[in-house]
């Protein structure tokens, strides 16, 4: 947070920036800090709490600065505790103090260098190298017109790794500087005053160098208010959530960008011009309103994302499906959809959840694209080296946006020269922004850790995809009218779902102090089980596993006894028999199933220890229907276990880091 002109109070300061972290806490919550150096682990709160239980801040003063920055972490080097979190300093005098979201893989590096140097290091954390190496080249300098850009231009160049980082230095007052490489960061702008532009145009500092002696900010190049050019704020973030309640007016930083503010002025440097870049960075207007990321009247933000989930599903068809002509189009890849259909194959990538979406969508996409569809985990694609061809189409499915396997499976896609595509919940997320083209799943924010509305809503957009790739396939037209009818009832089959939330806190009640839970079936659901399976780890911390029906003979069948609590998923579909023979291979072993049906068949009913009875709807839409039972039971286990469901332990939101 930083305005250079009016300086708040420090209670307004420390209230915005406690509740900036607030807002960004699901993104990670082992610890948090504020400057000057005030660190807590835990969660924001207990930093809020111990700010005010010391009395470290007389709340009424006057601050002479105008400037706060603070951080919460999820640990990567370093336990949670105090002294790991940021900021961190370069010395006992704050001569420079850093705040990082990411990782720095050359740290030990680093660190050994710096160690010959006489730096000594406080924490154990990756991030302390920085602070101390800017010192270093400060200290180092050949010249005292270095500017602070310089520095941290300097800096990065010897960093390895993902970053988001933020700079401020005694050397430098009234100047902050910002930087990103593959970690967010985006600014946002407050002004009473209408901005004079809606782009800057960055200033290269291998030219400025050349025009200038020193490299300080060139008027003509920042951004500059009508009015009085007072009362203007800058923010910087890792995600806009943090400022929303502040400003809905974004930049967000690419790869290298140098951000500085100073006198009151925002610039935008980077140190080579390079051919083909974009010599502007635009600034955005969002559509995010603050109720959106607001609890309401749920308990928990997955509560509410769960119960969301009628009307997010609706806003990802919105304006792209027209149940009167039974036709899709989605804007993002209109242009793209003849080279799609010329391609050898489509990937599918992405991790958690996201992967599930995939697995949830691959068969009725080889049906209706008539493509070979590969699904792929983004470490795992990885690791392999997989072969990727200039003819091929490659999915990106993130809610974030941000998710680092799968952004850097994207750029190994890219250097490949296939055409790649983003499926993302996050408008402006580098995902987003570095694919060729894409679809915004617009589920809205989501803020619990574990993802509810995105899967479905990923689920949505990937069969949008396969019904705009059929327009024209004769043989196939009998199915997508079937689709489009089944997507029309979709919302309103979701609030059934959802009407038998207490009968699933019911079968919570049973279950919560088990230690394992089993989760089978098939087919279009087999990807619900593993989705069901993973909610039920993340959450409960219960040990979960999602079987597919068709291996349980080969080996998941030894798990299973009077003890084992077992979840099956047998609906009306092409796999009912076989799912039916598993039922029988689990009964004959006195397995005790709670099973997922449709309503009234009374075939499973009979053989079931307890049953949820679902609404019926075409074979390929039914994994949204019972993955959203599976939401629940969850949740209520969880609460039930007395965990908090909107930040489990050692998880983050967005995995920014490898
Ligand atoms: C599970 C969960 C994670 C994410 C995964 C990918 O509930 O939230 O498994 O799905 O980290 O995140 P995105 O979709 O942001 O790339």
């Amino acid at each position: 947070y930083l305005n250079y002109q009016v300086p708040r109070t420090r209670k307004e300061i420390f209230e915005t920036l406690v509740k900036g972290l607030q807002r960004l806490e699901y993104r990670g919550y082992d610890s948090a800090g504020k400057t000057p150096t005030y660190s807590k682990k835990g969660k924001v709160k207990a930093l809020d709490e111990e700010l005010y239980k010391k009395d470290l801040l007389d709340l009424d003063e006057e601050l002479s600065t105008h400037f706060g920055l603070a951080h919460t972490r999820w640990a990567t080097h370093g336990e949670p505790s105090a002294l790991n979190s940021h900021p961190h300093r370069s010395d006992k005098d704050n001569e420079f103090v850093v705040i990082h979201n990411g990782i720095i893989t050359n740290y030990k590096e680093l660190k050994k260098y710096l160690n010959t140097k006489g730096y000594e290091f406080e924490s154990e954390t990756d991030t302390e190298v920085i602070p101390k190496l800017i010192k270093y080249v400060y200290d180092n300098r050949e010249s005292d017109n270095i500017s602070f850009s310089t520095l941290v231009e300097r800096v990065i160049q010897q960093l390895e790794g993902a970053f988001a980082l933020v700079f401020k230095s005694r050397h430098f007052p009234g100047e902050a500087v910002a930087t990103r490489r593959g970690s967010p960061l985006l600014i946002g702008v407050r002004s009473k005053y209408e901005l004079s532009t809606e782009h800057i145009p960055i200033q290269y500092n291998s030219e400025v160098q050349e025009r200038n002696s020193h490299n300080r900010p060139d008027c003509t190049n920042t951004l500059n208010f009508v009015g009085d050019g007072k009362a203007v704020e800058y923010y910087f973030a890792s995600d806009a959530s943090a400022i929303i309640e502040h400003t809905n007016k974004v930049l967000y930083m690419e790869d290298d960008d140098i951000a500085v503010v100073a006198g009151g002025k925002l610039s935008i440097h980077r140190m080579n011009r390079q051919a083909g870049e974009d010599p502007v960075r635009a600034i955005q207007t969002l559509q995010m309103e603050l109720q959106q990321i607001m609890k309401g009247n749920f308990e928990s933000f997955m509560q509410k994302e769960i119960f969301e989930q009628p009307e997010s599903v609706v806003n990802t068809m919105r304006g792209r499906i027209c149940f009167d002509t039974n036709t899709v189009v989605l804007g993002g890849l209109k242009d793209h959809l003849k080279e799609i259909k010329r391609c050898r194959r489509l990937i599918m990538i992405g991790c958690g959840t996201s992967f599930h979406a995939a697995v949830a969508t691959r068969q009725i996409l080889e049906e209706l694209t008539e493509l070979p569809v590969m699904v792929e985990l983004a470490s795992d694609f990885l690791d392999r080296n997989t072969p990727v061809f200039r003819d091929d189409v490659c999915f990106f499915i993130s809610q974030s946006g941000e998710t680092a396997d799968t952004l850097m499976a994207l750029r190994y896609c890219k250097e490949r020269g296939a055409l790649t595509v983003g499926i993302t919940n996050t408008v402006g997320s580098s995902i987003s922004r570095e694919t060729d083209c894409g679809v915004h799943i617009n589920a809205g924010p989501e803020i619990g850790v574990a993802s509810t509305k995105a899967y479905t809503s990923q689920f949505v957009a990937l069969i949008m995809f396969g019904l705009m790739m059929s327009e024209d396939r004769i043989s196939l037209q009998k199915r997508r009218l079937d689709i489009i009818a089944s997507l029309k009832v979709l919302p309103e089959l979701i609030k059934k779902v959802l009407s038998l939330d207490e009968n699933i806190k019911d079968i919570a009640d049973e279950l919560y102090q088990q230690r394992s839970l089993l989760v089978m079936g098939r087919g279009f659901n087999y990807a619900t089980c593993l989705e069901g399976a993973l909610k039920i780890k993340e959450i409960t911390y219960m040990h979960s596993e999602g079987i597919l029906a068709g291996e349980l003979k080969h080996g998941p069948l030894a798990l299973i006894d009077k003890d084992m609590p077992v979840i099956m998923i047998i609906m009306r579909d092409a796999c009912y028999k076989k799912c039916q023979n598993a039922l029988q291979q689990v009964t004959a072993r006195s397995g005790r199933p709670i099973i997922l049906c449709c309503q009234n068949d009374a075939d499973i009913t009979k053989n079931a220890y307890k049953t949820i009875e679902l609404p019926q709807i075409v074979d390929c839409l039914q994994g949204i229907l019972s993955v959203i039972p599976l939401q629940l039971l969850s949740l209520h286990l969880a609460v039930l276990r007395g965990y908090d469901v909107d930040c489990p332990r050692n998880l983050a939101k967005s995995v920014t880091v490898e």
